[in-house]
């Protein structure tokens, strides 16, 4: 049933996401931390997960600080997290929580922005690997304990460059474009047989330290903040999205 919100200044109410457990992948920094603060203060219980424990410590704190739900720690290095790594992360969500009701992809590493003629294979294998294969790995490990929540959601942070292939985006841009296909599969697969939504949203140029990689001359003024980014994946992450098929949102 389509339901007619403006997902891209949607602000989210007191409370909206109460009761909620939701993984954030990349919540030491830029978008995910942005989503992680306003996600607790919408009444989630946040896992913050990255692979830098002392910059998640310092997120922990300022959700603390909030008063909003406790959150947890979840560290995690997708360059180097073997299978049992997610097969522990996955047990403690389980054991600690006994479902998730939200599971965000925010992190990502840019890699080279060079022709592909000249583009570093090692740099393509990791891109590929912590954009693609690791939210791949965390969204299967992650399935059963979405299937115990009422309504499930999974978003990917996605990218302008999914749908519009450019010059010198290299293993970013296939990662995101190979995003664009497990979700279109997941929706497909789960549709039925589990009330699980899955999502993508490009947020758009945001001032992030990935955005200064992409852009070192920019000026980081001219852009907008992750922080006024976050109403689409908040929408989408709580009931008032419910309903709404799984597909690509440009939030920018
Ligand atoms: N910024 C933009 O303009 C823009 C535009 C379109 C789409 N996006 C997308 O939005 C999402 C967030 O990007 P952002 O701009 O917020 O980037 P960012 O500021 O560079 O943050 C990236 C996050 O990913 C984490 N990360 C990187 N490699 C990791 C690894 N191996 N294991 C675990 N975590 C890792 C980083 O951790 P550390 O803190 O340890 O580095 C950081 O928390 C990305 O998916 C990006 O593709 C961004």
């Amino acid at each position: 049933m389509p339901v007619s919100i403006d997902h891209k200044n949607y602000a989210a109410r007191p409370g909206l996401l109460d009761g909620r457990v939701i993984l954030i992948t990349g919540a030491s920094g830029g978008l995910g931390k942005a989503l992680a603060i306003d996600c607790a203060r919408a009444g989630a219980t946040v896992i913050l997960s990255g692979r830098n424990k002392a910059k998640l410590e310092r997120v922990y704190d300022q959700i603390e600080a909030l008063g909003a739900p406790q959150p947890a720690l979840a560290p995690l290095d997708l360059a180097t997290a073997t299978a049992a790594d997610y097969d522990a992360l996955a047990a403690t969500v389980a054991r600690e929580f006994g479902k998730l009701d939200g599971l965000v992809h925010a992190a990502a590493m840019l890699g080279d922005r060079s022709p592909l003629e000249s583009y570093d294979v090692p740099t393509w294998c990791r891109v590929l690997h912590v954009n693609l294969t690791a939210p791949f790995i965390l969204t299967q490990v992650m399935l059963a304990n979405l299937r115990k929540a009422a309504d499930a959601a999974i978003v990917f942070a996605s990218s302008g460059v999914a749908k519009r292939t450019r010059p010198f985006w290299g293993a970013y841009a296939v990662s995101k474009v190979g995003l664009e296909a497990v979700r279109e599969m997941l929706c497909e697969e789960l549709e039925g047989v589990a009330k699980i939504r899955a999502y993508s949203v490009n947020p758009g140029p945001m001032r992030t330290a990935m955005r200064s990689a992409a852009y070192p001359a920019e000026d980081p003024n001219t852009l907008r903040a992750p922080e006024a980014m976050t109403g689409a994946f908040l929408f989408l992450l709580g009931p008032d999205s419910v309903g709404i098929e799984g597909r690509y949102f440009d939030a920018q």
